[in-house]
């Protein structure tokens, strides 16, 4: 599959730029397992790298000129090293470059300009990270053509600078890290405090199955910032530097205290913490049916206490949980719309993607977008 797209890019580099590319890069979108809106508080997540991703093909200039040619929307933008500015309207995509290249020598390396080629199969606003996985496919193409020797990880923390200080978006480490860093056949457990990770198999029998419910993520900037806001004022209230730091014994000590809302924000992440690393030993030990446990409180505790979800994710995951076969469902990523993640025995899986697709346009009117995926690798250059 993957040397298949390598070739497909190799030729519409030489279609459009009319020599081959020194190398083709591919970094992967990704779908959160467990630990959802904890990355930003310094806690922990479980993602896994999906099978879509950003590709970028790339050969050096001998200017500071960078060409952009994107295969998906069939357009071209250009900008010089020397001048990275952010461009508004119908070439926002170019951002994610930018923004890279702009950190990338913001931190003090010098770059080459570069013809590159950008194509991506990950669906764009469905809250797959169809973003993180561009900023970190040109980062690493950038990095390779200018003869950088940067490790994944920081290629990702430059990559997540990008969006938050180039692009706007105040995000955690999870999605470029995972972009950067994610293993075939695994999940990887992330301590976003100290960005130490561990990989987490998969178990063989089990296939991850993307459910989009096709709702538009609307507000979610605005909200998402908002969520950030409300958690770094309950850990002001419980004197701690991140609610990773509040122990649920603390919790239930001050809870009464706390504004409403904010309660609810908090006990979220520090339950949610807790469920991240139950679900690693369940998933080590087999015990699927914690997994699926953890699984529908995280979904829960995210509707009812962090009200990020909607109708729409609800129903998504109440009509999973009706299927054969499901080991368990939850919204994953930010919220507000975009996609469920479904753990399913795979000798079910054809049969679930099929009425759970059913199920959703019989109640809704909607045909979802199934993807069925497998842990895949992170980045890699070809
Ligand atoms: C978005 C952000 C991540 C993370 C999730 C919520 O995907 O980019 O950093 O905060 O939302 O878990």
């Amino acid at each position: 599959m993957n040397a298949h797209v390598v070739d497909k890019m190799r030729s519409a580099f030489q279609r459009h730029f009319g020599s081959t590319p020194s190398f083709v890069v591919r970094a992967p979108g990704r779908v959160n397992l467990i630990g959802e809106h904890t990355d930003y508080n310094q806690g922990f997540v479980m993602p896994l790298a999906i099978n879509r991703a950003a590709w970028v093909a790339a050969r050096a200039r001998d200017d500071r000129t960078v060409v952009l040619q994107s295969e998906n929307f069939s357009k071209r933008d250009e900008f010089s090293l020397d001048r990275i500015e952010r461009v508004q309207g119908a070439e926002v995509w170019s951002n994610y470059v930018r923004g890279v290249a702009y950190i990338l020598q913001d931190v003090g390396h010098s770059l080459r300009g570069m013809d590159a080629l950008v194509w991506g199969d990950v669906p764009m606003g469905a809250g797959l990270s169809s973003s993180a996985a561009l900023e970190v496919a040109s980062a690493n193409a950038f990095a390779a053509i200018s003869d950088l020797q940067i490790s994944p990880l920081d290629l990702a923390l430059m990559s997540q600078r990008a969006e938050i200080e180039f692009v706007g978006v105040n995000v955690g480490i999870m999605d470029q890290m995972i972009s950067a860093l994610g293993q075939e056949g695994h999940a990887l457990l992330i301590d976003c405090r100290t960005l130490d990770y561990q990989a987490v198999p998969i178990p063989d029998d089990i296939a991850i199955i993307i459910a989009d419910t096709m709702k538009g993520r609307g507000l979610v900037d605005s909200k998402y910032n908002e969520r950030r806001r409300e958690c770094e004022e309950g850990a002001r209230l419980f004197g701690a530097v991140s609610l990773r730091d509040v122990t649920p014994e603390m919790f239930e000590q001050k809870q009464s205290g706390l504004p409403e809302a904010i309660m609810r924000r908090c006990r979220h992440v520090i339950t949610e913490n807790g469920r991240v690393l139950a679900c690693v030993e369940a998933l080590k030990g087999r015990n699927l049916s914690a997994v699926g446990e953890l699984l529908r409180q995280s979904h829960i505790s995210l509707r009812d206490d962090y009200d990020v979800s909607c109708k729409e994710l609800d129903m998504m995951v109440d009509l999973a949980f009706e299927q054969r076969g499901i080991v368990g469902a939850r919204m994953t990523g930010a919220g507000f719309g975009g996609c469920t993640v479904n753990l399913v025995e795979k000798e079910h899986a054809e049969v679930f993607a099929r009425q759970l697709t059913d199920a959703y346009l019989n109640q809704t009117g909607v045909l979802p977008s199934i993807y069925v995926s497998t842990a895949e690798a992170g980045t890699q250059i070809f």
